[in-house]
């Protein structure tokens, strides 16, 4: 299997610049998501690499073979890159059965009867719609298409597998159920994974790494959990977890022994993780929600606003001045409504923000 490797690519569409300067390395039987609101250019991105559309600027390698390259006009066609895809409207041949349908592809790569026939029934089990096999797509379900969609796909073994949001016409239930389907899918096939979500639950769940993008720029390409841990700046620590991560603006200083932090009227320090040279002046802290804690002796004094039971957990919305934060609690809470109550901020995993430059600058602990 092949390593996938992007370097510089641009994509300008008539002086609009749809992705830019793009870098990345999608190893060998990764599952790699790519992320971001609508128009940041997912789709470009990924069909650039399937070589449906022509990048502007840069070069594209699949395992040892250059694809694509802007300088030398080396462009190899779709048919030719060996990959998969799978797009968000899988439309199936009507008038030929799931069989027809799987082995269609088959039959035009030429491949003989027999060979046919057995892998056929491989994508059938595989995808666990053997009992189908001789109906149409119309007598099937929404999710049991899809399903033969995704084996017509793999049919023809592709090293590399696309896919831009296949799941975003299915209901919850099977979206969920779909999720874990292909993370199966995955480990069993052993082929390379690309796929596209605006839906963060979506990437954090599948991905062995999460391509964070906005405005054609990629935010950060990491692990699902350094993305929720360590956010590269305020636009991935925004867009990924909910209830989202709470800001707070603060301003921090420097004193003999550390760095002296005043947030929501109080003053405490603030005790970076890695040695880091703090300036004076304002920042934003990045707290996740499940990292505040309501207890009787808590250094913080905040009061009720709103809490929010699933029954799972509940999120308590926690106000001080104007500033409204989130916190989460394990179980079913329900505090009365501007009742007075104390916090702390557990863990070192506070986050530290530029306030202009929006990147993060530090991680740590705050104490009181
Ligand atoms: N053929 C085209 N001509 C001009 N502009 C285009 C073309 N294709 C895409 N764009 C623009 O490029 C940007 C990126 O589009 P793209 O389809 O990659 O977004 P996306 O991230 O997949 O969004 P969505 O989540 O809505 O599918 C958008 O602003 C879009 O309008
Ligand atoms: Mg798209």
């Amino acid at each position: 299997m092949p390593n996938i490797i992007l370097e510089h690519i641009t994509k300008k569409f008539a002086g609009f610049t749809a992705v830019e300067d793009l870098n990345m390395e999608i190893r060998d039987s990764d599952f790699i998501t790519l992320l971001g609101p609508s128009g940041c250019g997912k789709t470009t991105t990924l069909r650039m690499i399937a070589g449906l559309e022509t990048p502007t600027s840069g070069r594209i390698t699949i395992g040892d073979k250059v694809v694509f390259d802007a300088e030398t006009g080396v462009n190899v066609t779709p048919d030719k890159r060996d990959v998969g895809f799978l797009f968000q409207n899988y439309a199936l041949w009507p008038h030929m059965t799931v069989y027809q349908n799987i082995a269609f592809g088959l039959e035009n790569l030429k491949w003989k009867k027999s060979a046919i026939e057995q892998r056929v029934h491989e994508m059938l089990a595989l995808l666990k719609i053997e009992e189908f096999e001789q109906r149409y797509p119309s007598e099937i379900s929404g999710g049991q298409q899809q399903r033969v969609a995704i084996a017509r796909t793999l049919a023809p073994n592709p090293k590399v597998l696309f896919m831009d949001e296949p799941l975003s016409n299915l209901d919850a239930k099977l979206r969920a159920e779909m999720r874990t389907e292909l993370k199966r899918l995955h480990r069993d096939t052993g082929a390379t994974f690309v796929y596209v979500t605006h839906d963060q639950l979506e990437a954090m769940t599948l991905s062995s790494k999460v391509c964070l993008m906005s405005k054609g720029v990629i935010q950060q390409f990491d692990a699902p959990l350094t993305v929720y841990n360590r956010p590269a700046n305020l636009f991935v620590a925004d867009f990924v977890g909910n209830p989202t991560m709470n800001f707070i603006d603060c301003d921090i200083s420097e004193t003999n022994n550390g760095y002296t932090v005043r947030f929501l009227g109080e003053t405490g320090r603030f005790i970076p993780r890695e040695k880091t040279d703090l300036k004076h002046g304002t920042y934003v802290l990045g707290i996740r929600p499940e990292l505040i804690q309501i207890s009787d002796d808590g250094a913080l004094a905040m009061s009720a606003y709103a809490t929010l039971p699933t029954g799972l957990e509940t999120t308590i919305k926690l106000k001080k001045g104007d500033t409204i934060i989130s916190s989460i609690q394990f179980g079913s809470i329900d505090y009365e409504v501007d009742r007075e109550l104390r916090c702390d901020i557990i863990s070192d995993k506070i986050c530290l923000f530029g306030k202009d430059s929006t990147d993060l600058v530090s991680m740590g602990s705050i104490t009181f």
